[in-house]
């Protein structure tokens, strides 16, 4: 997309004028006016590495959501801090695991007498404290390109797990890379008394699904794959495992974002690709690729950018930078001591991960 030139200008100056004070990472999902800034791109799980391995920064600018912004705080040096460029760019599935919802779900496994086999894996896409939540109770968190591996080493400690906050990504790990089978995961419902379900269900399933979802991801349906493949014969579906079920099982491959790169650098010229993943990262790889004779389109075109995703714009940016470069520290992403500690013990337990 055209970006306004003095804008950029001036974003260019300020982050010169940083120099390396100042780290830019960006989500695969990020426009194209504010990905050009950034150092370095990559999924949840290699910008959560990135932000680590960057100690010389003394701010690290994330262009991406909150739950990553604070992931990099808890995974940074005290005295590196990082700014998110708009306050506003939460994320609606992060947001449906509440502190609280959590801790009555814990409370419900417990009148169940489960809770010492349980073992919780959360998401990357949480907030803060429900990766506490997940570290004081010996869990891991896990990203899209780890989930099977993040299962793995929980079904090595426990019988269960309770996969927070994205019944998709638990659903879709379980049943297509663990040959479990549906009947396998319950799913807890917070706004419903017990979850909505009985002692015997919970004490019954290896999986406790969250009732949590991605606004974006879950917009692509059975009916999307099947036209597609009417419209584009031969075309290969390629989604995010945040999609639902009845679409991965449809989908020819399956990955994070970072995988789905992956796959179209290895395609060979003259393959056809449907994606079903966030909007901006579609549209860059269909213009990358293009040259090469790799056709790359849109899953479903009636499925839209992630709105929280693209709070983070260029005139956001600038501000952003141009302020650090001013010496004013803005939009500060700090998670307080006692939840950075417990939330740490599981994005370490997920770094450790074979
Ligand atoms: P990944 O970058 O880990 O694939 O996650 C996608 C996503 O929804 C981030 O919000
Ligand atoms: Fe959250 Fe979905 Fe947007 Fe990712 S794409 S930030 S999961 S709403």
């Amino acid at each position: 997309s055209p970006s306004d030139p003095d804008l950029v200008a001036r974003a260019r100056a300020a982050k010169e004028k940083l120099g390396s004070k100042v780290f830019v990472l960006g989500h695969h999902y990020q426009r194209d006016e504010v990905i050009q800034f950034a150092d370095v791109t990559g999924d949840s799980f290699k910008l959560a590495k990135d932000a680590a391995a960057r100690p010389e920064a003394e701010y690290i600018v994330f262009c991406g959501v909150h739950f990553m912004a604070e992931s990099a705080d808890i995974l940074t040096s005290d005295d590196q801090k990082v700014v998110l460029p708009d306050l506003a760019a939460g994320c609606s599935m992060a947001d449906m695991a509440t502190a609280e919802q959590v801790a009555e779900c814990w409370d419900v496994l417990a009148d169940a007498g489960i809770t010492d086999v349980t073992v919780p894996v959360s998401y990357m896409n949480s907030s803060a404290d429900i990766k506490a939540f997940t570290g004081k109770h010996g869990g891991t968190i896990c990203t899209s390109s780890n989930a099977k591996r993040a299962l793995d080493w929980a079904f090595e400690q426990g019988e269960k797990v309770l996969f927070l906050p994205d019944q998709h990504l638990g659903r879709n790990t379980a049943v297509r890379e663990m040959g479990m089978s549906l009947d396998d995961c319950v799913v807890y419902n917070p706004h419903k008394p017990n979850g909505g379900l009985t002692a015997e269900q919970l004490r019954g399933a290896k999986m406790i699904l969250w009732r949590g979802h991605c606004s974006v991801h879950g917009r692509f349906s059975l009916d999307s794959v099947n036209d597609v493949r009417e419209r584009i014969p031969g075309v290969n579906v390629l989604v995010h495992p945040e999609c639902k079920h009845e679409v991965v099982a449809a989908a020819d491959h399956v990955g994070s974002t970072e995988y789905i790169i992956k796959a179209l650098e290895a395609a060979p010229a003259g393959s056809k690709w449907a994606i079903g993943t966030e909007l901006n990262l579609v549209k860059r790889l269909a213009d990358r690729f293009a040259p090469e004779g790799k056709e790359v389109v849109f899953l479903d075109r009636t499925v839209c950018f992630c709105s929280t995703m693209n709070r983070i714009d260029l005139p956001h940016l600038v501000w952003a930078l141009e302020s650090l470069a001013e010496g004013n520290l803005v939009n500060q992403i700090q998670v307080d001591r006692e939840t950075e500690s417990f939330a740490k013990l599981a994005l370490e337990r997920m770094l450790a991960l074979p």
